[in-house]
């Protein structure tokens, strides 16, 4: 394993045992709302200290990009960290969360790690050398046709101004795929297009966090990732099409006569 990546994994075990343990008292912690319908806990704080502290010890000249306390330092190494990804499932007790983090590295992501702490599933990749579960070399799936075809998303949440146009392309997608899911943590929907479990996914207004990991994991599993038109700006724009390069394509073209100005992330 690549040393980076190494300590990566190391930083979201840590990290992914301190939100293991404290599944079992979410009544007790302490747990403030950031903006509407967006909520942070205790639980993430720390954990975001321990995968800083883990990768500043190694690594002490990158930069850090991190969810909840924001840019440290300069480097054109960058380590982009979402400590708990699916903080509502986790403080309602749904066991559906996770850890992300990637090393950015002039502007590319090279390394990604996703840590499903409930199911003990480490998802990690390096540019190149493949995506792994584990110790399985993952495959996104070879479906050719959106009917037979089970794509994850996120619904709006905080923010609302993409809402129609989301509702008109979900409202299309429920009617010519097998299945629409939300589970909640859009790094382990990644994940688990990179694993096959989805054949697409698709979301707006993603935070670079959400993403940076989830879609290394996708496109070193032989899989397709773009913003809504196709294009590479997704980290900016957080609007994410993902998926096996047949789902990823009729995706795109079911989502074109939907796109707003705003949606097409120009
Ligand atoms: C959220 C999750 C969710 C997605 C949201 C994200 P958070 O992250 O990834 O699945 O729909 O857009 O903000 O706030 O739980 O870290
Ligand atoms: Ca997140
Ligand atoms: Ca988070």
């Amino acid at each position: 394993m690549h040393p980076m990546l190494n300590t990566a994994v190391k930083a979201a075990r840590r990290a992914g045992n301190l939100i293991h343990r404290s599944a079992d008292k979410i009544d007790h912690l302490t747990i403030t709302k950031k903006s509407h319908a967006d909520f942070v806990s205790e639980v993430d704080k720390t954990a975001e200290q321990i995968i800083i502290e883990t990768l500043l010890e190694a690594y002490p000249d990158h930069a850090i990009l991190a969810e909840e306390s924001g840019v440290h330092g300069e480097s054109e190494f960058v380590w982009i960290i979402d400590p708990l990804d699916g903080t509502t499932n986790f403080l309602h007790g749904l066991p559906q969360y996770s850890v992300s983090i990637a090393l950015q590295h002039k502007g590319i992501i090279t390394q990604a790690v996703v840590y499903d702490p409930t199911k003990n599933e480490l998802y990690t990749a390096t540019r190149g050398r493949g995506a792994f579960l584990n110790d399985k070399r993952l495959r996104v799936t070879k479906r050719l046709h959106l009917v037979d075809s089970l794509i994850g998303t996120g619904f709006p949440y905080t923010r609302f101004e993409h809402m129609d146009a989301y509702l008109a392309i979900f409202k299309d997608l429920m009617q010519k795929t097998a299945g629409l899911r939300r589970p909640g943590s859009a790094a382990l929907d990644l994940a688990w297009t990179a694993a096959g479990r989805y054949d697409g996914f698709f979301e707006t207004g993603l935070k670079p966090w959400d993403i940076a990991a989830g879609t290394l994991l996708v496109t070193e599993a032989g899989g397709m990732v773009s913003d809504l038109s196709g294009n590479d700006a997704y980290l900016k724009s957080g609007h994410l099409c993902a998926g096996n390069p047949n789902i990823h394509s009729l995706l795109l073209q079911l989502m074109k006569p939907h796109l707003t100005a705003g949606l097409k992330g120009k």
